[in-house]
């Protein structure tokens, strides 16, 4: 997708996702000041210049690169945001978390998948950050909350597996971003949007790892997968228990459906994670899991074709699309 667009910019991203900083990316980053994470800016600085178009019929497309960016943002998780102010903050925000840019027509259109338990100061925290983020990234987008209930364990790679199945009913989604509840981006340029050919990792550089992957194959925190690129591996295993372990079956799949994991790189896909101690699952030291699935022999049955569960509401909150759910025989918390 991002190779149809001919920018100077799209061109050094594309290099930066490809490999590693050549002379032309670092001449284009100087100039924009883009990696300098000394100095960070307010993530709603400027978005208030996305006002209504007179005349939505004649809107035109949106600029390849925003005219808004910034670069690094500043992330503070000291105050917790009422949900009143972020929503008074982000008014051109539909009911169902749903936002198409006032002033232009979207070039892209990404659902934001969370898994989702209990962790409403993570959530709020995520939900002032993530929403004027993708607005300066002049996205069409919804933010869709997968909802477990019960206090089973949780299982976060199939609440995704429902998250794309109900998401696909709402719309022609040209991406598909799972992303953790606990992790805010720190830079603007990393775009909300899907390589063309394969699943994107991009929570490359984390704060809580020094900015550096924990391992090579790690596919945590944020992903960015086309329904096509998820349907093709058959999207995620139904049969992990608690948190990490699934990441790794993921990391297998996708070579098994003979794709390769892009990532964004650690410049650019920064980001700071949470650090309340809400959740059990989220306090469980992260460390790589062992391998007890069998994952070449599993990957066909498991995922989207034996994906059952229970739709207990879809609702639309002013911020994001809650989509409660009943996943089924869950072993006991241990
Ligand atoms: C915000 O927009 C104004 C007017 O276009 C511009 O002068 C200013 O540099 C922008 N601020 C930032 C931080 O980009
Ligand atoms: C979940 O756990 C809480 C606290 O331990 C308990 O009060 C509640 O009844 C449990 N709910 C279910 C559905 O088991
Ligand atoms: C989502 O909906 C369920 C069922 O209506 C409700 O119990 C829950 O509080 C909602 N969660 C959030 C975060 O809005």
């Amino acid at each position: 997708m991002l190779g149809a667009v001919v920018s100077p910019e799209a061109i050094f991203i594309l290099i930066l996702y490809r490999g590693g900083p050549s002379n032309v990316f670092r001449a284009v980053l100087d100039s924009h000041q883009v990696l300098d994470y000394s100095k960070t800016h307010d993530v709603y600085t400027n978005l208030s210049l996305f006002t209504q178009a007179p005349n939505e019929e004649t809107m035109p497309y949106c600029s390849a690169q925003s005219p808004i960016f910034v670069g690094p943002l500043t992330i503070t998780f000291r105050v917790l945001p009422s949900e009143r102010m972020i929503i008074k903050k982000n008014p051109f925000v539909q009911s169902g978390g749903r936002y198409r840019p006032p002033h232009c027509l979207a070039r892209y259109k990404s659902a934001i998948l969370v898994a989702y338990r209990n962790q409403e100061k993570y959530l709020h925290h995520l939900l002032y950050y993530i929403h004027p983020f993708l607005q300066r990234q002049q996205l069409s987008y919804s933010i869709y909350l997968i909802q477990q209930v019960g206090n089973g364990t949780f299982n976060r790679a199939k609440l995704l597996n429902v998250g794309v199945r109900e998401a696909l009913k709402d719309e022609d989604w040209d991406c598909l971003l799972l992303h953790d509840v606990d992790l805010v981006p720190e830079n603007d340029y990393n775009l909300y949007v899907c390589d063309e050919y394969y699943p994107k990792h991009m929570a490359s550089a984390m704060d809580k790892f020094q900015y550096i992957l924990p391992y090579k194959s790690f596919f945590g925190g944020v992903s960015a997968l086309t329904p096509e690129h998820y349907m093709k591996m058959n999207g995620f295993p139904n049969t992990y228990w608690g948190s990490g372990g699934e990441n790794d079956d993921i990391a297998a799949r996708i070579r098994l459906a003979g794709m390769e994991i892009v990532r964004t790189s650690p410049h650019l896909g920064r980001y700071k994670v949470m650090d309340y101690n809400e959740e059990a699952e989220t306090r469980e030291p992260w460390r790589r899991p062992t391998t007890r699935h069998n994952t070449r022999k599993t990957w066909k049955d498991d995922g989207m074709n034996s994906l059952e569960f229970k739709l207990l509401s879809k609702t639309r909150h002013p911020l994001y699309t809650n989509i409660t759910v009943d996943i089924g025989y869950v072993p006991p918390f241990s």
